[in-house]
């Protein structure tokens, strides 16, 4: 269906979040769902351990509720955690209502209001409350849900589309101050189309490609968090980057993630001598939340000097392990290692951006008709820390929130006047993307080594000072060359960099995810980190 580029609401990612939201909206509304690869190329695709909610009898939504205050370091909003929680059976109900394939319960006595699912554990969480597809939870809802978009009529799916910008009319000199489209780069045509659209949603996933190594895949760019902060929204708390304690540490290996529901069915972490270390670090020894796991393996692997330390789940019987487990023992199993006998090189990775563009309950942003959905969004939740396996609820949670909103107020949100195409007239093909390519690799090594798992000001100001010089140069180049993705991404992930640099300097203490060596203690009142930006109209 070609709907000449107009719709009621453009959906940039093709996520668990931007998936949700098209398949809640009414289905009298036209959406189109833009993705800058092929539809499974964001992280939900490859999401292992599963989405945390209140299910099983036993536990309850104030339990859930104190487990994710307590890993949010004291900084998480109560009521975004309270709200997401209170919603969190609704949004697995409606997944299981779609077809999702959860891993169920072998022997489910449901007699005395047991759950027939199974139900695993992840650091930070006193009870069993994660729901799974074995361990390949993401591809099996992603794939469900595509499924049931691809059926219906009133959603448009575009792959291989990469947005550059949001359109609003205050940028186009405009009465009013919505967001009323964006500029969209095809990589088939190599044009910029100009997208009109009622409403605007950003469903484009994190920014842990900042990062030298990783867990995400390539996309991971914060494009959305950049696009928003250029079109006027405030962001908050992006000094909070999450490392996943365990990725596999193998040169071919390229970001494969160990999942911690391992170390939920009793995997071990330990040094090559085989002792256990998590013991010494906190008395939930490896279910500790990520900050915490993440830093003592790199204490550890800095002061012994050792590559990466090991995760051991070879004491349990070999088909519990690879019933449970299929595709990390594949995996690892393609890579000559077997996890029934032999423990699992693992390092720590940039994993999640818990910060983002702030939105309200609904997923509404600073300005009007723009929304902020997912992994992009910063609603409060996470606080310092996020707690394995909330990330997902909170897509469905404030995708469905969102998509409720939007609904609301279609009857009175007019469309959008002809918009200007966009403006190729004074640009030329690039014959030097070696300086993209060297730009990138410069970002994320840095980033890597002075914006990490351990802190330090004169570490940041040094960052802040490489960044400040990339983002003049990429500036000049973005202004003289015809765009393509790697650009586009080059220059947003060295915007979302500089926010990163610069909230962690705000920061002055240690808490949660931001440890710095210069303020190792934490400040009796939490506040975020709100970074406003030149064109905020408030
Ligand atoms: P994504 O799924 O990342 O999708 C982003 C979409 O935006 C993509 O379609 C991409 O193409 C598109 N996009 C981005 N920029 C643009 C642009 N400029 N133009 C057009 N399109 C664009 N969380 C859990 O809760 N449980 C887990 O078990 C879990 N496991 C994980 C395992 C791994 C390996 C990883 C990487 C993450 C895991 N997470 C997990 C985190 C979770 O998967 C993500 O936070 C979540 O999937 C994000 O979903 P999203 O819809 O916000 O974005
Ligand atoms: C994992 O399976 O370990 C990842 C879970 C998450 O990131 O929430």
């Amino acid at each position: 269906m070609n709907r000449g580029n107009q719709c009621d609401v453009l959906v940039i990612g093709s996520g668990a979040a931007g998936l949700t939201l098209a398949l809640t909206l009414p289905t009298e509304m036209s959406v189109t769902v833009l993705s800058k690869g092929e539809l499974a190329n964001g992280s939900t695709y490859w999401a292992q351990g599963g989405v945390a909610a209140v299910l099983d009898s036993s536990d309850t939504v104030d339990m859930h509720v104190a487990d994710t205050l307590d890993a949010g370091g004291g900084l998480c909003r109560e009521e975004a955690v309270r709200f997401t929680v209170e919603h969190s059976r609704e949004a697995i109900q409606w997944l299981i209502d779609q077809g999702v394939p959860f891993t169920r319960e072998k022997q489910a006595d449901l007699s005395d209001g047991g759950f027939e699912f199974h139900l695993t554990r992840e650091g930070g969480h006193s009870h069993r409350r994660i729901i799974h597809a074995a361990d390949a939870t993401g591809a099996a809802i992603f794939s469900t849900l595509l499924e049931h978009a691809r059926q219906r009529p009133n959603i448009e799916l575009l792959q291989n589309r990469v947005a550059v910008d949001v359109i609003t009319e205050p940028k186009l000199g405009l009465p009013g101050n919505r967001c009323v489209g964006a500029y969209v780069l095809n990589r088939d045509t190599g044009e910029v189309d100009t997208f009109r659209a009622r409403f605007v949603v950003l469903a484009t996933g994190g920014a842990a490609k900042v990062y030298l190594y990783t867990s995400n895949p390539d996309g991971a760019c914060g494009d959305g968090i950049a696009m928003a902060w250029r079109a006027g929204c405030r962001v908050g708390n992006l000094e909070f980057n999450q490392f996943h304690p365990t990725c596999l540490y193998h040169p071919q290996a390229k970001s494969f993630l160990v999942t911690e529901a391992l170390r939920g069915e009793g995997a071990l972490l330990k040094l090559p001598s085989g002792e256990r270390f998590m013991p010494r670090f906190d008395p939930r020894a490896e279910l500790a939340p990520r900050d915490i796991v993440a830093r003592a393996i790199d204490h550890e692997m800095k002061r012994l000097g050792i590559d990466c330390v090991y995760l051991d789940i070879s004491h349990k019987p070999a088909d519990f392990i690879t019933t449970h487990f299929p595709t990390v023992y594949e995996r690892c199993l393609a890579f000559g290692i077997d996890i029934t006998t032999q423990p699992i090189p693992v390092v720590p990775a940039a994993h999640y951006t818990c910060g983002g563009v702030m939105i309200d309950q609904h997923g509404r942003t600073d300005v009007p008709g723009l929304y902020a959905i997912g992994e992009t969004s910063f609603t409060g939740l996470h606080g310092a820390n996020r707690m394995a396996s909330n990330s997902l609820l909170e897509c469905f949670v404030y995708a469905r929130s969102a998509a409720e909103d939007i609904a609301s107020q279609a009857a009175s949100v007019r469309y959008p006047l002809d918009l200007p195409p966009w403006d190729a007239s004074q640009v030329t093909d690039s014959d030097e993307d070696v300086i993209i390519a060297h730009n990138w690799d410069e970002l994320r090594r840095f980033m890597w080594d002075y914006v990490g798992i351990v802190r330090t000001t004169k570490r940041l100001t040094r960052a802040h000072h490489r960044v400040e010089l990339l983002l003049r140069e990429i500036d000049e180049f973005y202004s003289n060359y015809r765009v393509s993705r790697d650009l586009i991404e080059l220059r947003n992930l060295a915007l979302v960099a500089e926010l990163m640099i610069r909230s962690a300097m705000t920061r002055k203490e240690s808490r949660g995810l931001h440890y710095t060596l210069d303020h190792p203690d934490m400040q009796p009142e939490a506040v975020d980190t709100i970074l406003v930006p030149p064109t905020y109209v408030g």
